[in-house]
């Protein structure tokens, strides 16, 4: 099948590199020539594993070429994905301007008949949207050339994009088109060959379920955040309460790790915006917009602690960080809980010692050259002539420390945990003070709230 893919940014290679490993002729565009002549030339611009093998093998292979030409692009595919950003506008809602102008490109140049597949993850009602720029782009042309729109939502995990694509649960496409149907079976033919799960539904649903499916995922952590700051302050240990309500298969164990907040790309982005579109029909979204704020305050938490734990004193002070990165596995920054941490420390007067194995280049970007942070080669140099160390992403190599070693590093020794990875018994048996996120005296030992 020929296929065009509007957007080389996260979703829009992942989707057109793993369609065209199973033998589609894929044409991916974009506007940005530089980015399209690094492709070319097999260079990747994001960190993805696996992601660049597969676009080499499939550039060689000839089914996956890349161009900057919108004209070319839109005649090439009878399927049109666009999978461009949406990024969030001042108010939280999704920003379409990308969107509709690929709507725009694909009614100015269409010839003959197109499906075009909303990709991006777009607010409820956006297909009609789309719809309305093509025909309207149509129309200023004099011509009536039929077409479909339909809504193909993706559900990929920075850091295993590829499992998700090759291997997702299920693959959602919104349609009432029995052709559209057809066509989106044969897409994905090689994916579902062996266990069918492709759920055909109306439009509006599909675009819904995306949100819903990540608005969940996010009130899963923030439950289970709101959980661990209790525990804090009752004296309960919050690994053993996860692992106590996890059992229950209705809850499950998935998605219900405490932690210093999400960030990423989706979560905040898109609670925001079905908060915002909620609001747009008069509808006040309460536990979304609890959701979020307990993730802004639980963003905060490594600060608060921190600086209880050091009394307050934080100019002067030097403060190691391991882990830049949202989560494990990638290097994206975006709303990441080591953002709002070194942001704070900074305004705090602190100087900031940071390592992470991928997101070193990216901090750089986001920060440049500052007087206060230092960008280390390794934990070791992040740690070295440091007052206190805080984790902000779980990357495996954080994982085993020899906290004897840690101890004699750190000016006061005082490590915050933000993501649980360790036995308290077993850090504060090296000499110590360990502050992780709900495990029972924590809090109280930082003197932050009095002992239950
Ligand atoms: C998410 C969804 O999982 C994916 O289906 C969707 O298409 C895009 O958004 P991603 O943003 O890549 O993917 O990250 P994910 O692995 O879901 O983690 C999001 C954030 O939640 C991270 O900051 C992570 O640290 C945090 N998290 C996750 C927790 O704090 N606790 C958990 O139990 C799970």
């Amino acid at each position: 099948m020929k296929i065009t893919i509007f957007g080389t940014g996260y979703v829009g290679l992942v989707t057109g590199t793993c369609l065209a490993d199973v033998g589609h002729d894929v044409l991916c565009v974009d506007v940005d020539a530089e980015k399209i002549a690094r492709l070319e030339a097999g260079e990747i611009p994001i960190f993805e594993p696996g992601l660049e093998p597969m676009v080499k093998a499939n550039v060689e292979a000839g089914r996956l070429r890349f161009t900057t030409d919108p004209q070319a692009a839109v005649a090439f595919g009878t399927l049109q994905f666009i999978a461009v950003g949406t990024p969030p506008d001042e108010d939280g809602s999704a920003d379409l301007t990308y969107v509709l102008a690929v709507a725009e490109t694909i009614g100015t140049h269409m010839a003959e008949y197109k499906v075009i597949v909303d990709k991006s993850t777009v607010p409820v009602g956006t297909a009609d949207r789309v719809r309305e720029r093509v025909a309207a782009a149509l129309q200023a042309r004099g011509e009536a050339i039929d077409f479909d729109v339909c809504s193909n939502p993706e559900f990929l995990k920075e850091g295993a994009a590829i499992e998700d694509f090759t291997h997702g649960a299920r693959i959602i496409v919104g349609t009432e088109s029995d052709h559209v149907k057809t066509l989106m079976r044969e897409c994905y033919a090689p994916y579902i060959r062996l266990h069918d799960k492709l759920m055909f539904m109306d439009v509006r649903a599909a675009e819904l379920t995306k949100y819903a499916a990540n608005a969940m995922l996010a009130t899963k952590i923030s439950f289970m955040n709101e959980i661990a700051n209790l525990a804090e302050r009752l004296g309960a240990d919050v690994e053993q309460v996860r692992r106590g309500i996890g059992s229950d298969p209705r809850i499950g164990y998935q998605f219900i790790y405490p932690g210093c907040g999400y960030g990423g790309s989706c979560f905040p982005k898109d609670v925001q915006a079905l908060a915002r579109t909620a609001g747009d029909v008069d509808y006040q979204a309460e536990l979304l917009t609890a959701v979020e704020g307990v993730n802004r305050r639980q963003k905060r938490t490594l600060f608060t602690k921190l600086a209880q734990a050091l009394g307050g004193e934080l100019a002067g002070r030097t403060v190691a960080l391991w882990g830049l990165a949202f989560k494990p596995n990638t290097d994206d920054m975006r709303d990441a809980p080591s953002r709002t941490l070194m942001e704070a420390l900074w305004e705090a007067g602190a100087r900031v010692q940071a390592y992470d194995p991928e997101a070193i280049k990216e901090c750089r970007r986001l920060y440049g050259e500052r007087d206060d942070l230092l960008l280390a080669g390794d934990r070791i140099q992040a740690v070295k002539g440091a007052d206190a160390l805080v984790i902000c992403t779980e990357w495996k190599e954080f994982r085993s420390v020899d906290f004897a070693w840690l101890a004699q590093q750190l000016a006061t020794p005082v490590v915050v945990d933000g993501r649980n990875l360790f036995e308290p018994e077993a850090v504060k048996a090296a000499g110590l003070r360990y502050f992780a996120v709900g495990r029972g005296d924590s809090l109280a030992e930082s003197g932050a709230i009095p002992s239950p």
